[in-house]
């Protein structure tokens, strides 16, 4: 395990089985070096426990590279709720798993991921305070809720700086882009989308998730296993990861990946198979940082509407930064955001040694 390309140095993993509720899962924490490891909690019908460990500490590096890379000063980590078959977790599934976050003394701060609710965050919040990603407590409030919206604000950002960067377009009126998965990102992305007057194609395994964007925002339906494949401006992977490997790549014909899938790239080598193919890849940790920053911020008490928007917009910014690095240095995106993410972890490290000396 220890050497595992996957486990990279993790500072603690932790198995969870509460017998009463049939809780089971996973906590990793990447890295507390910059703050208390934060990453949402993912529930997921895995088919052994070797492929939830591999995705729980996969996924709470990539945190750890994300909010470096955002500036926030919070670690990375990442929860997995185990889950059989098609069964819904219960109120007391999350509730057990809010007791072993409680254990875990704040060195993990969970928040929503894939298949987990706010009403399910609520429910955690109810054993912890180590916890994110809460009912708003007002309808006008800056923070808290689904941070999916904001997500989805982060990722139209992105993508509009890679347009620019690749297509040398200032707007995305008439840009086609190609939308996987209509979930709760990839909906509020297609609004986004088709307001800047952008044409949509769309597949999603959920049929009413489909019909939504068709009948909402204009869009063409196409089947899942083309998604992929469209003669498209821009690929939106919005549903989950490791859709860009050696096998799809070389089918793409759009010239910028732009989505808010988390491990877009099944490994490391696709990154530069997109830049060799002539492909503008907005790394994923970058463009989907949007719903960490607005959970980040809650956590960290922030109640200023401006701050949350100037730190989403901020997305964009860095996305420029690094398309233009990768423009002038002939480098892979993906691999500037990794350097990026390491320096800051790096200083962070620093900082953290001269403190203790
Ligand atoms: P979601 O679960 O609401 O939506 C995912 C959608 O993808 C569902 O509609 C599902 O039916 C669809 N889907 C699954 N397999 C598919 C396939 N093979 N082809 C087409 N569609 C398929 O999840 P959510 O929250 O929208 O997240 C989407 C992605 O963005 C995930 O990878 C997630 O980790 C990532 N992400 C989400 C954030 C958030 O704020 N919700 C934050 C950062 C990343």
């Amino acid at each position: 395990m220890f050497d595992s390309e996957s486990f990279d140095a993790h500072e603690h993993v932790c198995f969870f089985h509460d017998e009463a509720t049939e809780a089971r899962g996973i906590i990793a924490v990447h890295s507390s070096v910059l703050g208390p490891a934060m990453g949402g909690c993912r529930v997921w019908n895995y088919p052994d426990t070797a492929s939830a460990l591999t995705d729980v500490l996969r996924l709470s590096r990539g945190m750890s590279y994300k909010n470096a890379v955002a500036g926030l000063p919070l670690g990375g980590g990442k929860a997995v709720l185990i889950r059989s078959g098609e069964e819904r977790l219960g109120d007391s599934v999350f509730e057990a798993f809010g007791e072993v976050v409680r254990q875990l003394g704040g060195r993990y701060v969970t928040a929503e991921d894939v298949g987990v609710s706010v009403r399910n965050m609520a429910c955690v919040a109810r054993r912890t305070s180590f916890v994110s990603g809460l009912p708003k407590q007002a309808p006008e409030s800056a923070v808290g809720g689904d941070p999916s919206p904001r997500t989805a604000l982060g990722v139209y950002l992105g993508l509009r700086a890679a347009v620019r960067a690749r297509l040398d377009r200032s707007g995305l009126a008439g840009v086609t882009v190609a939308v996987q998965g209509l979930g709760s990102v990839g909906r509020h992305l297609c609004r986004l989308l088709r307001e800047a007057g952008a044409a949509l194609v769309v597949a999603d395994i959920d049929p009413d998730a489909v019909e939504y964007a068709c009948t909402h925002f204009g869009a063409t339906a196409v089947p899942v296993d083309q998604i992929l494949f469209q003669q498209v401006d821009v690929l939106a992977p919005c549903a989950l990861g490791a859709g860009l490997n050696e096998a799809s790549i070389s089918r793409l014909c759009a010239k910028v990946v732009a989505g808010a899938a988390n491990n877009q790239l099944r490994c490391e080598t696709d990154g530069q198979r997109l830049f060799d193919a002539g492909i503008l890849y907005a790394p994923d940790y970058v463009i989907n940082a949007g719903g960490i920053i607005s959970v980040g911020l809650e956590y960290l008490g922030e109640t200023d509407a401006r701050v949350v928007s100037t730190r989403i917009a901020g997305i964009e910014t860095t996305l420029d930064a690094i398309f233009e690095r990768s423009r002038t240095t002939r480098t892979p995106t993906h691999r500037i955001a990794d350097a990026m993410a390491r320096e800051r972890l790096a200083r962070g490290r620093c900082t953290v040694a001269a403190r203790a000396a």
